[in-house]
């Protein structure tokens, strides 16, 4: 299969480039620089050359925090790039898969988020992810929406790395412990990607199983390293943060399990990616 991938030095776009080619398949990695899915007629131009059976977009403006300052730049990228690259795939009759987050929900209620559950998004991040899967989704009626969350992989400013880089240098380390939701290794979500390919379209939660706190995720972490860094838990308040995030963004993998993939659960994901990408020995 010919597989153009856009994001592709993002942390999720390194992965599925990696995952595809050894799956044998063609892959066309772009990233910023070589594809910028705010300009149409890149995008236009760059399909009809390049002519691929499928597109991932794992391009999008990921930083929360910034995207309330950068309003216009986050609807750009998660919301008018991705209805930009969908009018182009329903035009050459093109396959596409878009990324999605846990962050449409509000994370007000205590029971997992199923697919069809009403959308609330709290913050401009989630909202222009939001307008993004409405819009791919009233052009390609065939498309497939993976909403992921909690998301760590190689090369990411992601949690994981950061309370790595921080227990380095820190006796002790203050974690958010009123934040629930499930970690999701790049590997595990790509891999699952892969087998979406051959499955209905439509909208898909797809994360590790398993669920838990900042906190929980930030004593794995530090449990597998071996490190003597204390972890204390706080709460939101306390951390006071700038940006409200869901205190509950779980999302139910039952669609997916009902499509026969299942994803290990998030502490067997976790081990994996420390010890394949941070060189952590096991048993050391
Ligand atoms: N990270 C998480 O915890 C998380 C959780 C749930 C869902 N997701 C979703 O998962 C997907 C992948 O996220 P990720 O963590 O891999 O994000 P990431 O590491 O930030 O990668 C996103 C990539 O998109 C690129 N990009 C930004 N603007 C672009 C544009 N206009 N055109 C083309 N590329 C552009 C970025 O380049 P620059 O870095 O140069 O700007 C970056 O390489 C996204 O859809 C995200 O919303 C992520």
């Amino acid at each position: 299969m010919n597989i153009l991938i856009t994001g592709a030095d993002g942390q999720l776009g390194k992965e599925l480039v990696r995952i595809f080619h050894e799956n044998g398949d063609s892959v066309q990695p772009y990233n910023k620089q070589q594809l910028d899915i705010t300009d149409f007629n890149r995008i236009k131009v760059l399909l009809s050359k390049e002519k691929p059976d499928l597109i991932i977009n794992a391009a999008a403006y990921t930083k929360v925090d910034l995207c309330e300052e950068r309003l216009g730049e986050a609807y750009l990228i998660n919301a008018i790039g991705p209805y930009y690259l969908a009018r182009e795939a329903k035009e050459k009759d093109i396959k596409l898969f878009h990324i999605s987050t846990d962050y449409v929900f509000s994370g007000n209620r205590l029971i997992p988020y199923k697919e069809e559950d009403i959308t609330e998004p709290q913050t401009i991040y989630g909202k222009s992810k939001r307008l993004g899967e409405e819009l791919v989704l009233n052009i390609c009626k065939d498309a497939t929406i993976v909403r992921t969350s909690w998301l760590y992989g190689y090369g990411g400013e992601n949690f994981v790395n950061t309370i790595i880089k921080m227990s380095d240098n820190l006796e002790q380390i203050r974690v958010v412990d009123d934040q629930h939701g499930c970690p999701t290794y790049t590997k595990d979500l790509g891999i699952a990607i892969k087998h979406l390919i051959e499955k209905p379209p439509g909208i898909y939660h797809v994360t590790n199983s398993g669920n838990c706190s900042w906190y929980e995720f930030a004593i794995e972490i530090i449990k597998i390293l071996k490190k003597p860094t204390k972890i204390i838990p706080i709460s939101t308040k306390e951390y006071g943060m700038k940006t409200p995030r869901p205190f509950y963004s779980v999302l139910s993998n039952k669609k997916l399990s009902d499509n026969q993939i299942a994803l290990r659960n998030w502490k067997e994901g976790l081990f994996e990616y420390l010890k394949r990408e941070c060189a952590f020995k096991d048993g050391n």
